[in-house]
């Protein structure tokens, strides 16, 4: 009963944040000029900035650096970041090629570091809570209609990994006393203005809790300009231990704000 065997250990998909970074070596308009374009192509990755009427499985993203906020793990590689480029595939070896590529066509101007996950499904997520957090959720819209990018890298302490997963699970829903008054709402209730309006998407690590070095979870969102306030109040909300005790066992790497690009040629423009 009290396994983590019995959450769902299925593979979905694979996924990667590019941190990219200029260096004081090498010439930028050259890593600009290289052919990531052609690149992804070969590998049949379609670009997330038009993501038509059903968003692509075999996926890639250019975002442009707005700013950065550091918080509890120091991680220079996101917080310097001056680019991000998101890939989703069902196949690790796009990942791995499309990194490895990358890295060699665009340094030493521009340094790579790879956030890498998984996608599985839900682990604390039954039916209503289907209906409730997930069908009703915004899809993913073109980047000219949700501009804002935001990558939310995190981990949780060991204490949470020592609970069992009945307990974890516990922390998604409201809580009441005996007299039935809401103590605290939990994750789910906390985060309800962000359903409608942010785009939330989230890897895991591989096997949790992560190595050491690696985040337990990269969580990643995107919304429109007017909903960038409800971005941060929903994270506000969240980190509000008295409404949502879970974060007390949160760990946050820096927050990354970017702006979708249509192409690697704009990231630099
Ligand atoms: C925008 C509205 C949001 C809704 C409706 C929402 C809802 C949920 C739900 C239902 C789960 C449980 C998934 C499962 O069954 O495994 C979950 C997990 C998670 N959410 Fe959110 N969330 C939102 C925003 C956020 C934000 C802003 C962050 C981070 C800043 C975040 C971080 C996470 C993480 C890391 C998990 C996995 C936690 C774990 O498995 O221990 N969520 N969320």
């Amino acid at each position: 009963m009290d396994s983590d065997e019995v959450l769902a250990s299925e593979i979905l998909g694979h996924g990667a944040y590019f941190c990219l970074r200029r260096s004081s070596d090498g010439d930028v308009a050259k890593a600009a000029a290289a052919p990531i374009h052609s690149l992804a192509q070969r590998l049949g990755l379609r670009n997330e900035f038009d993501p038509g009427e059903t968003p692509p499985a075999e996926s890639i993203a250019f975002l442009r650096r707005q700013g950065a906020t550091p918080a509890d793990i120091d991680d220079d590689a996101v917080l310097q970041a001056d680019w991000v480029i998101h890939v989703a595939s069902k196949r690790p070896e796009t990942i791995t090629e499309l990194s490895a590529e990358t890295a060699r066509l665009i340094s030493p101007a521009v340094r790579v570091h790879v956030l890498q996950g998984v996608r599985r499904p839900p682990s604390y997520t039954g039916a209503a809570m289907t209906k409730w957090a997930y069908e009703r959720q915004v899809v993913q819209q073109p980047g000219t209609a949700m501009p804002n990018a935001f990558l939310v890298p995190m981990s949780k302490t060991a204490e949470w990994w020592r609970k069992d997963w009945m307990e974890r699970h516990t922390y998604f829903l409201p809580t009441y006393d005996d007299e039935g008054r809401m103590r605290a709402e939990g994750h789910a209730l906390t985060t309800e203005a962000g359903i409608a309006c942010l785009l939330r998407r989230t890897y895991r690590s591989a096997t949790h809790p992560a190595p050491d070095g690696a985040y337990d979870f990269l969580t990643y969102f995107e919304c429109a300009d007017r909903d960038v306030p409800t971005f941060h109040q929903v994270c506000a909300a969240l980190r509000d231990v008295k409404r949502n005790p879970e974060w007390r066992f949160v760990r946050e790497g820096p927050t990354w704000h970017g702006r979708r690009v249509a192409s690697w040629k704009e990231l630099f423009s």
